[in-house]
Order: structure tokens, then sequence, then C-alpha cells
């Protein structure tokens, strides 16, 4: 079983980085994130359209969060407490002892490791926290910059073509060492 329990809601710190809960005042860049056409270029999800949209999906994701069916973090600049874009975690399965990583960037924050620092602390959680033993990324075949990110962690291609969208990849990454003991 996973110890899937976020409340209260864990806070995670990096060097440079603070990863906190999603509030409503976050809906200006929430709105960006899900609306600017670079960021979604390769994700296929529903974009927010108004404010509103925006502000419907933080109360979504803090409900999923209070449901224990998905963690999501608001990734800030500690020195500046800015947000500059947002890590989750989701698609938890008690049987197979595994998730999936998703994670966004506003494009000027790219380009600067921020998000390298986010998975690094992230997967750390996913594995020794919550206990999963396998961690998966789908994503978009072209997705180089999400590609190259995750390779850095040595997360692998599947390399198994998908029945339903052929544009899309997975990539997983297993935890070597047996923390179910
Ligand atoms: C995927 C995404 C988060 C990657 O962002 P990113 O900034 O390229 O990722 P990283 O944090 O790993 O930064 C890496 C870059 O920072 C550079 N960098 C600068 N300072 C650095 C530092 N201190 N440490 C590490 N890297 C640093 C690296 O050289 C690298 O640049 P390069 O790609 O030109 O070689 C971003 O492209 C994005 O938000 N895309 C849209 C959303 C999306 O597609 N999400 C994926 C869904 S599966």
């Amino acid at each position: 079983m996973l110890n899937g329990t976020f409340t209260p809601f864990p806070i995670l710190t990096t060097e440079r980085l603070t990863l906190r809960q999603l509030v409503i005042n976050d809906e200006q860049e929430i709105f960006i994130l899900r609306s600017d056409s670079e960021i979604n270029k390769y994700l296929d999800r529903q974009i927010s359209n108004t404010i509103d949209d925006a502000r419907n999906f933080i109360n979504k994701v803090n409900e999923n969060i209070n449901k224990s069916d998905s963690l999501y973090w608001a990734i800030t600049l500690s020195d500046k407490n800015i947000l500059v874009g947002t890590i989750c975690l989701f698609g938890f399965s008690d049987e197979n002892y595994k998730c999936e990583i998703g994670y966004e960037l506003l494009p000027s924050f790219q380009g600067q490791g921020i998000m390298k620092e986010a998975v690094e602390k992230v997967i750390d959680y996913a594995f020794n926290m919550i206990k999963v033993k396998k961690i998966e990324a789908f994503l978009h075949k072209d997705n180089q910059s999400s590609i190259k990110l995750l390779e850095k962690f040595s997360f692998r291609n599947l390399n198994e073509p998908d029945k339903i969208n052929p544009d899309s990849i997975c990539y997983h990454l297993t935890n070597t060492i047996d923390n179910l003991k």
C-alpha cells in the first residue's frame, strides 16, 4: 500500500526553490501556464480560456489533494516568492506501486535548471515518502526539452507505441532500492 496521505501538504525545498500548495492568488500565473501556446504545444489537455477557468482548476487540484488522489506543487523561487511553474504526481496505483509525473515552467524561467532541481526533489519524495516503485511520464514524441529532462534522471523510453495516440511516448524510472520492506 502506498503512503498516500497528503495532509498536511508536503512543502518541499531545494537550494533555490520552495514547492508549495497552490492558492487562489496564483490564478494569474496558472492562467498563463494553462493558456500560453508555447507551454501547451505538446500537452494534450484542456486549456484555460479565462481567469475563472484557472480558478476552477486550482480548486479542483486542491480537492484532489484533499482526497489524496494527486499532488500538485507550485514551484516558487524562494528568494522572490514568485510562482514560476508547477509539478505534479498523479495516477497513483496501490496495485502497481506507481504514479505519473507532470511539470511545466513559464518560458522566461526555462533554461535555468529550475525544473531539474524540482524534479529531483519530487522523485525523491515519490520514492522515499510515498514509496512508489515506478514513476511514469507520458509525453509527445517531439517534446525534446521534456525528453532531455527525463533522460537526465535516467528515465527510459518504454518504446511501446500507444495504440490510441501514436504521438504519445512513455518514459519510466524504476527505484533501484527496494523500499517496500
Ligand atoms: C519541459 C520543461 C519544464 C523543461 O524546462 P527546462 O528549463 O528546459 O528544464 P531544466 O530545468 O532541466 O533546465 C535545463 C536547461 O537549463 C540550463 N541550465 C542553466 N543553469 C542551470 C543550472 N544551474 N543547473 C542545471 N541546468 C542549468 C541547462 O543547460 C539546460 O539548458 P539546455 O536545454 O539549453 O541544455 C519546459 O520546456 C516546459 O515547461 N515545457 C512546456 C510544458 C511541457 O511540455 N511539460 C512536459 C510535459 S511531459
